[in-house]
C-alpha cells in the first residue's frame, strides 16, 4: 500500500525528463530512510514494511527514460488503494492460547496489510493473555477488553433456540462464544459513538487463527456478508467474516438476535445454523470466499479421521484452509489419500495440497522448528519473544499497549503477566 504512494507520485504525474523526477531520483534514498524512520516512530515494524518500499524504488531508477506512466494499474492495486482510504475495524476475539504462533501471522497478514484499520480485541483473561504483548507491533489499536469470564445464565429463548449438541461445553459454550463476538461489536460501537462516525467495514477474526497469506482486498463486498466455504455444520462457516457496517451488525449480534430467532420459530440450532438464521432474518445474503487461515488447535483427534471425524491440517498446507483445524506437524499423507465428504466437520478442501497431521497425541516433539522454518524470521522472533517473556518486560510491553489504546478495559499488566509467567517459571512451562 505504501509502495503505491511512491509510484503514484514519482511515476505518473511528471513529464519525462522534467527536472522533477531527477530530483526525486536523487532524493529517493533519503525519502526511503525518512519513510522507514517515520514508520519506526509510528510503531510499525520496519523489518516488515521495508521490502515493499524497496520493491518500488527500482521503477524510479531508469534515469527518467521510462517512468512506468503507461502501465495499467492492476485491479488488485486499485482495490487496495480504495481499501486504504476507507475506515475498517478489525475485530479479534477469543483466548490467546497459541497467540505466540498466530499473533505474528495476524499482525503481518491483516494488520500491516490494512494499516489504516483499527484493531479491537475482546478476550477472556487466562494464563495466556500475556501473549497479547505481541500486539505491540500492531499499527493501530483502538479498543481492548480482557475480562474475567463468568457463567452466562441462559434465558428461556436461548434454551428454546439453541442446541447443546456438538458444542463441547453445551449451550454455555455457545453463549460464551456469542458473548465474545458480540462484545467486540459493542467495543466498536462505543468507539464509533465517541468519535461520531461509523466504520465502512468490519473484519471479524479469531485470536487462534493462523494466517498463511494476506486478506484479499476483494473480500470487502457491499451488501453481502463474506464467509469462508466449508465447516458449515448445517449452517454457515462462522470462523471468519467481512462485511459493511450493516451486514456486520447482523452477523455479530449473536446474543441480541436470539429473541428474534425465537419469535421466528427457530429451534435446535448449533453455532453455524444460528449464524445462518440470523443473517436470513436480517435479510443479509452470505457469500463464500476461500480464506488463507486455519484455526490452531491443541486438541487431539482420531487419525485417520473417520467420516464424521475432524481432520487436522498441517499449517504448512499451501491451499486456503478456510478456518479448518491445524497444527504444526510433519505431514503424513497428501490430499489424494483423504476423501472427505462435505458433511459434519470436513472443510471445503477442494484444491490439492492438503496435508493432514496425525493429531492423536500432543504436538510433536520439535514443533517449534517446524513452525519457525515455515513461518519465517519475523514470526520466529515473535514466538521466541513470547516464550522468553519475563515479568518486567511483559509489564512494560503491556503498559505501552495500554497507553496507545483509547478504550482499555483490562486487569493491570502486573496481573495479566503474573498469571502467565509466575509460578514454576514460565520457560519450563511453555516448553523451551
Ligand atoms: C455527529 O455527526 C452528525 C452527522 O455527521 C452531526 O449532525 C452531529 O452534529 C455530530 N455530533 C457531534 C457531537 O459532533
Ligand atoms: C498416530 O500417532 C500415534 C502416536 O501419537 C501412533 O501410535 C499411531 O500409530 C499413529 N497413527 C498412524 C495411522 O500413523
Amino acid at each position: 500500500m505504501t509502495s503505491d504512494r511512491f509510484s503514484a507520485g514519482g511515476g505518473r504525474r511528471f513529464p519525462i525528463l522534467s527536472p522533477l523526477p531527477i530530483l526525486l531520483l536523487s532524493l529517493s534514498p533519503f525519502l526511503a530512510i525518512i519513510t522507514i524512520l517515520s514508520f519506526h516512530r509510528s510503531g510499525v515494524n520496519p523489518l516488515i514494511s521495508l521490502p515493499g518500499h524497496f520493491k518500488s524504488l527500482p521503477s524510479l531508477s531508469f534515469l527518467g527514460l521510462r517512468l512506468q506512466s503507461d502501465l495499467p494499474i492492476p485491479p488488485e492495486t486499485k482495490r487496495r488503494r480504495r481499501m486504504g482510504r476507507s475506515s475498517i475495524a478489525i475485530c479479534l476475539v477469543g483466548g490467546a492460547r497459541r497467540f505466540e504462533i498466530t499473533g505474528p501471522s495476524i499482525v503481518k497478514n491483516l494488520l500491516l496489510e490494512y494499516p489504516n484499520a483499527d484493531l479491537f480485541l475482546h478476550s477472556p483473561l487466562d494464563k495466556d493473555a500475556f501473549k497479547f504483548l505481541l500486539l505491540k507491533s500492531a499499527p493501530r489499536i483502538a479498543g481492548v477488553r480482557i475480562f474475567d469470564p463468568s457463567l452466562i445464565p441462559a434465558t428461556e429463548s436461548q434454551i428454546r433456540v439453541l442446541s447443546p449438541r456438538g458444542s463441547p461445553n453445551g449451550i454455555q459454550g455457545l453463549l460464551q462464544y456469542f458473548n465474545l463476538v458480540e462484545g467486540c461489536l459493542s467495543l466498536i460501537s462505543a468507539y464509533e459513538s465517541r468519535h461520531n462516525f461509523t466504520y465502512d467495514w468490519i473484519v471479524r477474526t479469531r485470536v487462534d487463527g493462523y494466517w498463511a497469506g494476506p486478506l484479499d482486498p476483494f473480500a470487502f463486498r457491499r451488501a453481502v456478508y463474506v464467509v469462508p466455504p466449508g465447516s458449515r455444520f448445517g449452517g454457515l462457516n462462522d470462523r471468519f467474516g467481512v462485511g459493511d457496517r450493516a451486514s456486520s451488525a447482523a452477523a455479530l449480534s449473536r446474543l441480541s438476535l436470539i429473541p428474534r430467532l425465537d419469535a421466528a420459530g427457530y429451534k435446535n440450532l448449533n453455532s453455524e445454523s444460528a449464524f445462518k438464521a440470523q443473517l436470513t432474518i436480517s435479510k443479509v445474503r452470505a457469500q463464500e470466499m476461500p480464506q488463507p487461515f486455519c484455526v490452531v488447535s491443541d486438541r487431539r483427534y482420531g487419525f485417520p479421521p473417520g467420516r464424521r471425524g475432524v481432520p487436522v491440517a498441517s499449517m504448512e498446507t499451501s491451499a486456503p484452509l478456510n478456518g479448518a483445524k491445524c497444527r504444526p506437524c510433519a505431514p503424513t499423507f497428501g490430499s489424494e489419500c483423504l476423501k472427505l465428504d462435505g458433511g459434519w466437520s470436513s472443510p471445503e478442501w477442494t484444491e490439492g495440497g492438503i496435508e493432514i497431521c496425525n493429531a492423536t497425541g500432543a504436538w510433536e516433539e520439535g514443533w517449534e522448528s517446524v513452525f519457525d522454518g515455515m513461518a519465517g524470521d519475523v514470526a520466529a522472533i515473535g514466538r521466541r519473544q513470547v516464550m522468553a517473556a519475563e515479568q518486567i518486560g511483559c509489564e512494560e510491553d503491556f503498559e505501552r499497549l495500554r497507553r496507545r489504546t483509547e478504550i482499555w478495559d483490562a486487569p493491570p499488566a502486573t496481573e495479566v503477566c503474573r498469571l502467565g509467567l509466575s509460578e514454576s517459571g514460565s520457560t519450563s512451562k511453555l516448553g523451551l
